[in-house]
């Protein structure tokens, strides 16, 4: 078993390599018996439901741990992010500075073999000088956290998460290598708690506490639970769970023969309840061979299995865009929200309505829409009684009354859209949208950054007030979907 490796108390703002030399653990931090096919590596940890910030009640969805990974057919992005420089301007440079850069893995045995070793501290400058100001403060200590995220977008996942533990803190963990297009990334923290809700490219929030490279091929079920063993408290559901690509996909019937296995054994040592409020349960294999186990909190994670939203197409629906709408009404809002904002009698605004996905949801609530758009309305929207269509420019079409929600998935850059919605927030032509923002390939993070830092500073010079939620949902492709809403008056 490795020894985890501890930040020296004595000398907090000059870290060097020696001062990060193997020490036993601490307090605090548990470790797995090591077997002898199948070593268990332990993630350093804290009690789970201290760090595991709650922010929102628990919604249970009708994801079953049983249900295969279904992901869509994806295309993968080969080309490997340049490495990380203060010239790579993917994502705000100083994000990347405070880290180690990251080279890209390219097995997965590379990010096991370097990932799963408990979090140390960099020993950049920058990190150095980071530390510094930290001087004088407890050692802390080093988590890991699993985040699963669209095949494509592990680095602006891992990016966006060390930014948000930044506000908190300065980030003193080496960083784990990213693996591009595994649909999955490991950061590693040091006390900072981090937000779900606020994460764009995360789908899953998990609090790693082992991983196993080489699990035996005969018996894979005795070292995951000897390392679950290790851990403390009971767990309210069990995830087995599998990466969101097309490799992914293949480990869907070998999930779906070791669920019941494991969940037995879990039963019979009274560790599982069915309680949706307790932490769950995640045993997320990448591959047959290797497993990442971890918790996730109820009130801060996503209540789908995998992170993933289901939604099926409504035979009526003219686009499968529809399926975006359909998520994000689920995702941004519960259900007392979705009766209150969302009721028969109200108006709506599509931009970029055709051929009339997110249009028909808003129709199928009662809701009468403008559609503004030079394509045609197709299906049951060409001739819908609540349906008016307008062929003009998105851009230059104003409302002759101010409507309750604007809708908008028309296809420009990022900065152009948020400017028409911040426009029309300002004009006060709606209360509540619900808009796409399309992703560049490259520095999709500053983009988005300027996008709705744009929005959020043109609605506070107004002295609107307002929430703003955004995250790149599982029918989002190379773009995230965004919800504002008109709040109380401050
Ligand atoms: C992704 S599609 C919208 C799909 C639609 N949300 C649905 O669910 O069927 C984008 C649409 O935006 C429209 N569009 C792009 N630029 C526009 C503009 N300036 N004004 C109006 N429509 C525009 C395109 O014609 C296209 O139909």
């Amino acid at each position: 078993m490795r020894a985890m490796r501890t930040i020296k108390k004595t000398n907090p703002g000059n870290v060097s390599a020696k001062d990060d030399a193997a020490k036993p653990r601490r307090s605090g931090v548990k470790t797995t018996p090591k077997t002898d096919r199948s070593p268990a590596k332990t993630v350093a940890e804290k009690p789970r439901r201290a760090a595991d910030k709650t922010t929102a009640k628990p919604q249970p969805r009708g994801g079953s741990a049983k249900t295969p990974a279904r992901g869509e057919a994806l295309k993968p992005r080969h080309a490997a992010p340049k490495a990380q420089s203060k010239h790579n301007s993917r994502g705000a440079a100083v994000e990347t500075q405070a880290v180690k850069p990251r080279r890209v893995g390219t097995k997965l045995t590379r990010l096991l073999s370097l990932n799963v070793a408990p979090a140390k501290p960099a020993a950049s400058a920058q990190v150095s000088r980071e530390k510094s100001r930290h001087a004088g403060t407890e050692t802390p200590t080093l988590t890991q956290w699993l985040l699963y995220c669209r095949s494509g977008f592990e680095q602006d996942c891992a990016q966006e998460t060390l930014r948000q533990a930044r506000k908190h803190k300065p980030v003193i963990a080496e960083q784990p290598d990213i693996i591009n297009n595994s649909g999955y990334a490991v950061v590693a923290l040091n006390e900072q708690a981090l937000s779900f809700r606020e994460l764009i490219f995360a789908r899953q929030l998990i609090r790693l506490h082992h991983s196993i490279a080489a699990l035996p091929d005969r018996d894979r079920l005795t070292p995951i639970l000897n390392a679950i063993t290790a851990l403390p408290g009971n767990f309210g559901a069990l995830w087995l769970e599998v990466p969101d690509t097309n490799d992914g996909k293949t480990l869907s019937a070998f999930v779906r023969r070791f669920q019941p296995l494991l969940e037995t054994a879990l039963r019979e040592q009274g560790r599982l309840l069915d309680d949706i409020k307790s932490a769950r349960l995640h045993i997320f294999f990448p591959d047959k061979a290797s497993v990442l186990i971890g918790s996730s909190d109820p009130y801060n994670s996503s209540p789908a299995l995998m992170g993933i939203a289901r939604q099926s197409i409504p035979a009526e629906a003219p686009s499968r865009s529809t399926l975006k709408l359909a998520e994000a009404i689920e995702t941004f809002m519960d259900k007392s929200e979705q009766t209150r904002l969302l009721r028969s009698g109200m108006t709506a605004v599509d931009l970029g309505a055709a051929p009339g996905g997110w249009t028909w949801q808003m129709v199928s609530r009662g809701i009468r829409v403008t559609a503004v758009d030079n394509g045609p309305m197709k299906g049951v929207l060409a001739k819908h009684p609540l349906v008016e269509h307008l062929k003009q420019d998105g851009f230059k079409y104003a409302p002759r009354k101010a409507v309750d929600w604007l809708i908008c998935d028309m296809v420009e850059k990022p900065a152009k859209v948020a400017e028409l919605i911040s426009a029309w927030f300002v004009a006060g032509w709606c209360k509540h949208a619900i808009f796409n923002l399309k992703l560049p390939m490259k520095q999709r993070v500053a983009a988005l950054d300027a996008a709705l830092g744009g929005i959020r500073t043109r609605l506070d010079e107004e002295g609107i007030s307002y929430k703003l939620q955004a995250k790149q949902l599982y029918h989002d492709r190379e773009e995230i979907t965004v919800f504002l809403t008109k709040t109380k008056n401050r």
